[in-house]
């Protein structure tokens, strides 16, 4: 276990097993409707890479990077478009895929903005979802795991960009962030 964490929250094995699972359930909600994936960089580009690879259908990939103005273990509630999509997204059904919920207030003010743009429908992939830090009504349609109300870092979550290339998720010491 890397020394900056207070313990592990989800084993590597336990991300794969479950990735595997809602690529499967994804495949089969989407059969015949070759969804678009939005990954939402930078966070969410392990979970999207092995995302994909579990969903047997045909699909397409885009990415979007956002940036919440703010501290960086709080969420400000103001989000910019840092790189937009490539290509037009009307009458797609999408898939954004996310790293975690926390506020989520990244989310709905994205969701909007998607289906202000006409996408024929928006749901949301997230590996993890932390209800606990929840300021405005969003759930992901389909979510990995539920954490606590936590700092947690590893598989593309950071803290000041570090920590994101750890194959699992744990819990970061507080002496580490709070100095
Ligand atoms: P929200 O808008 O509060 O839902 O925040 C979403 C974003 O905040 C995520 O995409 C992460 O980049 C970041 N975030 C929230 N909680 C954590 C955490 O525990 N560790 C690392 N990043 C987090």
């Amino acid at each position: 276990m890397h020394p900056h964490l207070e313990r592990v929250l989800v084993t590597e094995e336990e991300i794969r097993n479950r990735t595997a699972q809602l690529g499967a359930d994804i495949a089969r909600d989407y059969a015949d409707k070759n969804p678009l994936f939005i990954g939402i960089l930078k966070g969410a580009c392990m979970f999207i890479a092995d995302l994909v690879r579990a969903v047997e259908i045909p699909l397409e990939i885009d990415f979007m990077a956002i940036s919440s103005y703010g501290a960086s273990s709080k969420s400000s509630g103001v989000v910019r478009i840092m790189k937009d999509l490539d290509r037009p997204l009307e009458g797609r059904h999408v898939v954004v895929v996310e790293d975690i919920v926390d506020t989520g207030l990244t989310l709905a003010y994205l969701r909007d903005v998607l289906v202000h743009r006409r996408a024929a429908s928006v749901k949301i992939a997230a590996i993890f979802d932390k209800p606990g830090g929840r300021s405005v009504d969003i759930t992901p349609d389909y979510c990995g795991f539920t954490v606590p109300n936590e700092f947690i870092v590893g598989y593309g979550l950071d803290h000041a960009e570090r920590y994101r290339n750890l194959p699992y998720v744990g819990v970061l010491k507080r002496e580490v962030y709070e100095h």
